[in-house]
């Protein structure tokens, strides 16, 4: 678990401006919300959540922003990565009609989790929240789960002008929503967050990892919560008591960074 082990890009696909998503042998059993240290050699090793389930394939979907990822990106079919995992805790399903909302790169983790919704035969809404309608992707695979799909675009592009937590707000209010889960920008994950008062709600958070089995206390969160062990996916009761939730994170010197 703790090595790299070395395995192939069996396919790679752009799916909007510098987003892309390569996919490579399942190592066995994963869950929606887990995810994998990608090493790319030479470079670095970067977390990845899971955007395709499958029993013999897994797929990440990612954005070129920094060194690792943008060798990430130029990498062809047939190169050759290091995995460690699955990682982390993944999702855990509950109610009957359940609203997930994904904002920007964080489309992509939900996707496995709505299709394993729709298997179960969940009433399912989904809010895709992108900047513009360029950087939308995926809508089709959650159209075809038979989920009910929403879009949001912050200059009013495509679908709802506005973010989409003000979207999910006109949702929560129209419907009886049993559970709500979330992966995006942490800001849109606080002020949902606070719309889900006495809702279920589950969310994947993001910090800057190294070890990823725990040790090293890079990732940690509110009073010592590692998000590489005990996360990436934390229930509302305890992001409210996490006071860096929606404020800050933390670079690789450990140093605070505001949101
Ligand atoms: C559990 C988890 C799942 C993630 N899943 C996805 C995903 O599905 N798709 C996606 O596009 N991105 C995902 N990310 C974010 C992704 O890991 C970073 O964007 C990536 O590491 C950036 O590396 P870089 O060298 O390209 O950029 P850099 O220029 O090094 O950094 C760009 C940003 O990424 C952060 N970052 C850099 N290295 C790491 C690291 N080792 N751990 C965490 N953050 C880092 C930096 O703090 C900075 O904010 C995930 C992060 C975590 C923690
Ligand atoms: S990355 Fe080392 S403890 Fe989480």
């Amino acid at each position: 678990m703790n090595r790299p082990v070395i395995t192939t890009i069996l396919t790679s696909k752009i799916e909007a401006p510098n987003i892309k998503t390569i996919t490579f042998r399942s190592p066995g059993k994963v869950t929606p919300g887990q995810y994998f240290m990608i090493w790319i050699p030479g470079v670095d090793e970067i977390p990845m959540s899971v955007s395709q389930i499958t029993p013999t394939v897994i797929g990440i979907t990612f954005r070129k922003v920094g060194d690792a990822t943008n060798a990430l990106f130029q990498l062809q079919n047939g190169a050759q990565i290091g995995i460690r995992g699955p990682l982390g805790n993944g999702f855990t399903l509950t109610g009957k009609h359940l609203l997930f909302v994904g904002g920007g790169t964080g489309i992509g983790m939900l996707t496995p989790l709505v299709e394993q919704a729709r298997k179960k035969k969940l009433t399912t809404t989904v809010i895709l929240g992108v900047q513009t309608k360029e950087q939308l992707f995926f809508q089709h695979r959650f159209q075809r789960t038979g989920a009910t799909v929403l879009v949001s675009t912050d200059d009013g592009s495509m679908g709802y002008k506005g973010f989409a937590s003000e979207l999910a707000k006109d949702v929560l209010a129209k419907e009886r929503i049993d559970a709500v889960y979330t992966c995006g920008p942490e800001q849109m994950m606080t002020a949902l967050l606070s719309l889900c008062k006495n809702i279920p709600f589950q969310a994947s958070l993001e910090r800057y990892m190294k070890c990823a089995i725990g040790i090293c206390g890079q990732c940690c969160v509110g009073r010592g919560l590692r998000v590489c062990v005990d996360g990436p996916i934390f229930d509302g009761n305890t992001l409210k008591k996490i006071e860096d939730f929606g404020s800050y994170h933390r670079d690789a010197a450990g140093r605070k960074i505001r949101f």
